[in-house]
């Protein structure tokens, strides 16, 4: 695992979009997987810049998301289709038709998550998976004591979750957050040939701590990641600061990032 330790989410947010427009210059036909939440929005901003100013395009690029509400309909202004479209995809060349996302209103949930799966196999496997991390170390929605294998499916939120995404999102009302979603496995996302992960602020260094100096454990399900032979992290000073080896890290990857 690489951790970039960036001065601040500016910073750390160009490097990934860096890291993305380079693989879409190189591979215009590319898979990418895409998470929701504040972390990206940052990065996704850079990426629709590079759009604009003509060093990229998305027009031939797919894309697969992490997760999705169970319950909420793509057009609900708090589901992560929504967020994806006005985040993402409404400032980027993308063709929307080449944009997916786990149908929250699924009326067979098990089936729509199948489906999902068989479709990202269909187009070749991931070949960058963007990813944010929960206060309590999980990637998607997979939440502590998930299986570190586990498959695209129907998860349960921890309580803990369910107040953060009220804090940031559903307007503070925790009684409107759904308790369930339909989220990629944690063997799903390690399939992806590369993963870039943010990690932004001091209220997620325990979770970074966790997951680059931790066990490997199902009680962070972004330990996972260190099993992983291509898996980065953008981090600012504060989710790196309790990081025993910090330095060493940023100085290593920055020489890798070198080449
Ligand atoms: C949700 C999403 C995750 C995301 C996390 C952190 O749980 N399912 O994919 O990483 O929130 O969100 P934020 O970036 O807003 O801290």
């Amino acid at each position: 695992m690489e951790i970039v330790v960036c001065k601040d989410k500016a910073e750390a947010s160009r490097k990934a979009a860096d890291m993305i427009a380079a693989l879409v210059k190189r591979n215009p036909k590319c898979v990418l997987g895409l998470a929701t939440g504040s972390t990206p929005v940052l990065m996704y901003g850079e990426l629709a810049k590079d759009v604009k100013a003509k060093k990229i395009s998305f027009r031939q690029v797919k894309t697969w998301n992490l997760d999705e509400y169970y319950g909420l309909a793509p057009t609900h202004d708090q589901s992560y289709r929504y967020f994806m479209n006005e985040n993402l995809f409404k400032k980027i060349d993308i063709q929307i038709k080449n944009t997916h996302v786990l149908n929250g209103l699924a009326k067979d949930p098990v089936k729509e998550c199948k489906a999902y799966e068989a479709a990202i196999k269909r187009a070749g496997g991931i070949d960058l998976q963007v990813l944010g991390i929960g206060s309590d170390g999980h990637i998607a929605f997979n939440e502590p004591g998930t299986s570190l294998k586990s498959r695209t499916s129907v998860v349960y939120l921890t309580p803990s979750t369910i107040k953060d995404n009220a804090r940031l999102f559903f307007h503070g009302k925790l009684d409107e957050v759904p308790t369930r979603a339909l989220s990629m496995g944690v063997g799903t996302i390690c399939e992806a040939k590369r993963v870039v992960l943010l990690a932004f602020g001091k209220g997620k260094a325990d979770a970074v701590k966790g997951m680059v100096e931790g066990g490997m454990s199902q009680f962070c399900t972004a330990s996972a990641l260190q099993a992983h032979n291509d898996a980065w992290v953008f981090c600012d000073e504060d989710a790196a600061s309790k990081l025993k080896l910090k330095d060493y890290y940023a100085w290593r990857s920055a020489t890798v990032l070198k080449g």
